[in-house]
């Protein structure tokens, strides 16, 4: 193809304005089908085909500009086109590198996306002199929003989690001072480290296909971002065209959803399912979802952050809920999906239609085998919700050991409670030499009366009472789902960089009577050591009315405690601490966690970075299926994210070991 250098002077851009007219886009002259069978429901407006990018509308794009090569922007249908056709390069291109498209070119797909393209800059630009954009009261907004998680969904580029973006442009503590190596100065740089250099504030699927295309041909970093709630910042990447699913924003309540019956597609279900569903657009957050359930008198499979996208990272990464002991995995509850392949096609995908894709998207974690659009979920009736808050700490009548004898009479209920449907979220931490604090904030009785509740915790609480541990129990009914998630999960607090986390998934043998001490000892040790234990007592409970025959980590399916657990360092630590710090998580903490639970895995959603074989502790035994469906619909590695299926082909440069950023060059191992 004709190097893109070559299209400046051919003033392509200028060509196609006259050609298309100023507010005219590409995509407005596409034709095409409107996938459609009996059991699918109507796409949404920006997914419709007026909306999509056809082979008609790349024709016309092609005659138009007659003197330029724009196949740029050309789907790649066989497997030699998806491969890149500047063949093996052994990085993305990066900006500055000859290759990199010039200003022109930028110009031509910005007018092809009729205006979406955003050039990156950085949430904290107005706090730093170096960005042209400085200014002291700007800055100060941002430092006092820079911990509300809606500040940075709202912006296309940051991270939630600064630290693997490499920490390059943070909100300055101060107005700054003129001494430029004191933090906190407005003279210090401010510059794009991992954040993405580009970013597309998609409002329909042509502009995912045309960036998916132009990443594709032009051998670009690609990224999906959503919210930027990921842990590990798998949606950012330094140098990338980042694909921005935020403003797809719908949502619709299907009364009576008619799903695919697996007929010719080799589904593996013969039930189907028929009654209350959402569809939801690719940009939702999980308290819209609840909200649109709450209008509707139903109830849908979520997890506890407000802000999280519930179709982007958290389905396709499992997707865990206070739901979840009663109903499974909110990818569990998956009926159809549309997305974005790397080919550029927009195609649906349920049991019926790519049911390889289906099982792989439900489970196998984001930006891996292409960008959904939309997700079909089923929605339950309206349950009664009972919580129960309590708290306990050691003191003059509770010693270190009969504090952790009380987590232990916990443990020892995991199974039956989870088999009841309960659901417990809870903290276990050091809030002192010697002092330890155990917050249950909260237990959660889906679909359970107060006294039916009651019933199932009471022993529990007795055992609590036995050990001497004094305990003031809050019981609380609700009516509905919303109102117990309102009232009970508090907004989270984001943008820090001092602390991380891993998790691991306790099978339920680990709390059986044979295996419980060594697992509270494992626990005991991090805790004592320093670290943060968030817990959760939860199952993915087997679900007859939904096909769990998906990727999520086989581990999942036989866990009743899933604990995270967090390793803190002081905010100006430098880097040795850090590496210390999560040296000290993974290779002693989470190794002996390991250690109490060969073969169980971790949640590639709030999992270690640094988590040592990460496919088996991430994907499990799906782990080889996943990567060959990786190879069979993105060959040249279209998507990556770290620890993503199929990321150990790569590598980014200028890491430093345990803090591994995104600020670097995306380059193949081999
Ligand atoms: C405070 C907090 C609470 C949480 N609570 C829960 C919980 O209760 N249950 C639970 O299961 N998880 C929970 N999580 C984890 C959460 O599910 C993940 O962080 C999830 O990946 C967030 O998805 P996102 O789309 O909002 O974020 P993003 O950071 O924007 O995206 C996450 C990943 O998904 C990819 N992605 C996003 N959208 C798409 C798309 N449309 N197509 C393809 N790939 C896409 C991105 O590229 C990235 O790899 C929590 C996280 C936080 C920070
Ligand atoms: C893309 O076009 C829009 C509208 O013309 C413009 O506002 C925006 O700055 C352009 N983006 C880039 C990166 O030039
Ligand atoms: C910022 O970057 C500029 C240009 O690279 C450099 O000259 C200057 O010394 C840097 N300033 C600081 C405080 O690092
Ligand atoms: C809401 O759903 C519940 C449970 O299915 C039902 O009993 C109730 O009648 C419904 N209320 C309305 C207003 O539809
Ligand atoms: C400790 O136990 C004693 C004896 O039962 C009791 O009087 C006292 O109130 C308890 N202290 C606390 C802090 O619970
Ligand atoms: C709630 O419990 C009732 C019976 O007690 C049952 O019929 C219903 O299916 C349950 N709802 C869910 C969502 O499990
Ligand atoms: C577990 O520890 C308790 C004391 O805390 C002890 O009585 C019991 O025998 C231990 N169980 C096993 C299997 O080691
Ligand atoms: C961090 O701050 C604390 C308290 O202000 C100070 O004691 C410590 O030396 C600082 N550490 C570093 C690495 O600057």
């Amino acid at each position: 193809m004709m190097a893109p250098e070559s299209l400046r002077s051919l003033g392509v851009t200028a060509l196609l304005a006259t050609v298309l007219g100023p507010n005219q886009s590409l995509a407005a002259a596409a034709t095409g089908p409107l996938p459609s069978s009996s059991c699918t429901t109507q796409k949404f407006t920006y997914e419709s085909a007026d909306n999509q990018l056809t082979e008609t509308s790349l024709t016309s794009l092609h005659n138009q500009t007659p003197n330029s090569d724009t196949s740029f922007l050309d789907f790649a249908d066989s497997p030699s086109q998806l491969l890149s056709r500047r063949g093996r390069q052994a990085c993305k291109t990066f900006p500055g590198d000859p290759l990199w498209p010039p200003p022109a070119v930028w110009s031509l797909f910005n007018l092809t996306l009729s205006g979406a393209l955003i050039k990156t800059v950085p949430l904290a630009a107005p706090c730093y002199t170096n960005t042209g954009v400085y200014s002291a009261s700007a800055c100060k907004t941002v430092r006092e929003s820079w911990s509300d998680p809606h500040f940075h969904v709202n912006d296309p580029t940051s991270a939630m989690f600064p630290l693997y973006q490499g920490r390059t442009c943070m909100p300055t503590e101060t107005d700054g001072g003129d001494d430029p190596s004191s933090s906190g100065s407005a003279a210090a740089n401010c510059t794009l480290g991992g954040y993405a250099a580009y970013s597309v504030a998609v409002t329909k699927v042509s502009h995912i296909q045309l960036a998916l295309n132009f990443a594709r041909n032009l051998n670009l970093r690609l990224v999906v971002r959503n919210t930027g709630h990921d842990f590990a910042d798998k949606s950012v990447g330094a140098g990338a065209l980042s694909v921005w699913t935020h403003k797809l924003k719908d949502i619709e309540f299907i009364e009576r959803y008619n799903s695919c019956r697996g007929g010719g597609g080799g589904g593996t279900r013969t039930g189907g399912y028929s009654g209350p569903a959402f569809r939801l657009g690719a940009g939702v957050e999980t308290e819209e979802v609840y909200r649109a359930a709450e209008a509707n008198n139903v109830t849908v499979v979520g997890g506890e952050c407000r802000t999280v996208g519930i179709a982007g990272g958290y389905i396709a990464g499992g997707g865990h809920s206070p739901m979840s002991s009663i109903a499974g995995m909110g990818a569990d509850q998956v009926l159809e999906m549309d997305v974005v392949l790397p080919s550029g096609r927009f195609v649906t995908v349920n049991e019926g239609s790519y049911p390889d894709l289906f099982w792989a998207l439900r489970g196998g974690g984001g930006s891996t085998y292409g960008v959904v659009t939309s997700v079909v979920v089923r929605a339950y009736p309206r349950i009664p919700v009972t919580t129960l808050t309590f708290s306990f700490t050691t003191g003059p009548n509770v010693t270190v050991d009969t504090f952790f004898a009380g987590f232990k009479a916990y443990m020892n209920y995991f199974d039956t409670f989870t088999a009841a449907g309960a659901y417990g979220y809870f903290l276990v931490v050091g809030i002192g030499p010697g002092q330890y604090l155990f917050n249950m904030m909260p237990m959660w009785g889906g679909n359970m009366t107060q006294p039916k509740f009651e019933t199932l915790v009471n022993p529990f609480l007795a055992d609590l009472a036995n050990l001497g541990i004094p305990i003031t129990p809050v019981f609380k009914e609700y009516d509905s789902f919303y109102k117990t998630y309102a009232s009970t999960f508090p907004p989270e607090v984001v943008g820090g960089f001092d602390s991380h986390a891993g998790s691991r998934l306790f099978p339920k043998e680990n709390f059986e009577p044979g295996k419980v001490n060594e697992t509270l000892s494992a626990a005991r040790h991090a805790i004592e050591g320093g670290g943060v234990l968030i817990g959760y007592n939860i199952r993915a409970a087997p679900n007859p009315t939904v096909n769990q025959d998906n990727s999520v980590n086989p581990a999942w399916r036989k866990t009743t405690g899933f604990f995270i657990l967090a390793a803190g360092w002081p905010v100006n630590a430098t880097d040795a601490q850090i590496q210390q710090a999560s040296e000290t998580l993974t290779n002693d903490w989470l190794a002996r966690w390991r250690a109490v639970s060969p073969g169980a895995g971790s949640y590639l959603s709030e999992g270690d970075i640094n988590e040592p074989d990460f496919q088996q502790s991430f994907y499990g035994s799906h782990y080889p299926r996943l990567l060959a469906l990786k190879k069979k619909y993105d060959p040249s590695g279209l998507f990556y994210a770290p620890t993503a299926v199929g990321s150990e082909d790569w590598y980014v440069t200028g890491q430093v070991p345990w803090i591994p950023t995104q600020n670097g060059r995306l380059c193949r191992r081999s």
